[in-house]
């Protein structure tokens, strides 16, 4: 068994992750052009993490950025590739998927990473996250498996993602896995409360964290009370730190001390520049308070 240590957790983020899955099929459907343009923006913005699954756009947005590499072989040393397995989705390209299950087994494990390299056209992957707790997963197994992905070269780190804190720890400790990537916004509170930032404040883990703006579903109609009240606040919020919404939802984010990278979900150049500039800016603990209550639509008790 491995012991977990902080020197084999090295691993940079950029400030932001750069999410692909709206990108191809299950979203804009890029052409090979607009991949590109898309790509080399977001590297010169500084942002080289791109975060991938095998399933995205039913098993086929891995091989859309795939071509990029193979016109533009330069990039992958620019950039980080995280990908995610262990999910397994029925689609018309894998018929053996009768229903939906998950799977951290070692064959499916390592014959998805081979399927993730070949698609990307690259020899490694920097990042591979199990997608979804596997409630069989055998924790031994895993390690094993990550340990003969890393000895081959084929993976640099590995993570998980969507677990909870006990399933997060039965992994840790048998290796140690550089990030967590978890769901959290304004929209969803519950790792704030549920111990999974503790554990990584106290791990000195970085959270990744999917849907930072809630999937786009920040803006309000304000037909219910509770929204009214977000609404007011983050009003007061926009005209304070002159950020909108969308970077008023990645400050607010920020500010936790686990040192959040929130994984961004916009199609847009324009988005990935504005996000970025939350960089320069810290939220005051009242106002984040403020969000925090109005999006729960209840005072702190
Ligand atoms: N680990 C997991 O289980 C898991 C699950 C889901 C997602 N993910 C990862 O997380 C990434 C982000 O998730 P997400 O797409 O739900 O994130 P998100 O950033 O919460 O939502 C992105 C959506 O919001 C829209 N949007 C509207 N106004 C925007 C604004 N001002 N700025 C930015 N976006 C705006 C975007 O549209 P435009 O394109 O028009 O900007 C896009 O459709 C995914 O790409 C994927 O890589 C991981």
């Amino acid at each position: 068994m491995k012991q977990t240590s902080l020197s084999k957790r090295m691993i940079e983020f950029s400030p932001f992750l750069v999410g692909t899955m709206r990108l191809g099929k299950w979203g804009e459907d890029f052409s090979t052009n607009q991949w590109i343009a898309f790509i080399e923006r977001a590297l010169e913005l500084g942002l080289k993490d791109f975060d991938h699954a095998d399933i995205y756009g039913d098993y086929t947005t891995e091989a859309d950025f795939g071509k990029v590499l193979k016109e533009k072989p330069h990039l992958r040393h620019e950039m980080q590739i995280t990908t995610k397995c262990g999910i397994k989705m029925p689609a018309d390209n894998r018929p053996e998927y009768k229903i939906k299950s998950y799977d951290s087994g070692e064959k499916h494990i390592i014959q998805s990473v081979e399927n993730s390299l070949r698609n990307l056209q690259t020899d490694y992957i920097d990042v591979l996250l199990l997608h979804r707790p596997d409630f069989l997963m055998n924790p031994n197994e895993i390690a094993e498996t990550f340990e003969k992905l890393k000895d081959d070269g084929k993976v640099k780190f590995f993570g998980v993602s969507n677990f909870s804190p006990s399933q997060f720890e039965m992994i840790d400790k048998m290796f140690p896995l550089v990030t967590h990537q978890i769901e959290a916004s304004i929209r969803y509170l519950y790792p704030f409360e549920d111990g999974t930032l503790d554990q990584l404040v106290l791990k000195n883990i970085i959270p990744t964290v999917w849907s930072p703006l809630g999937g786009g579903k920040y803006l309000l109609k304000g037909n219910s009370k509770e929204e009214q009240d977000l609404n007011q606040i983050l009003k007061k919020l926009i005209d304070k730190y002159e950020l909108n919404t969308a970077q008023l939802m990645l400050l607010f984010l920020k500010r936790h001390p686990s040192g959040i990278i929130p994984v961004l979900g916009t199609s847009k150049t324009e988005r990935l520049e504005e996000a970025l500039k939350v960089e320069s800016k810290t939220m005051e603990k009242e106002d984040w308070y403020a969000l925090y209550s109005a999006a729960k639509g209840e005072e702190l008790p």
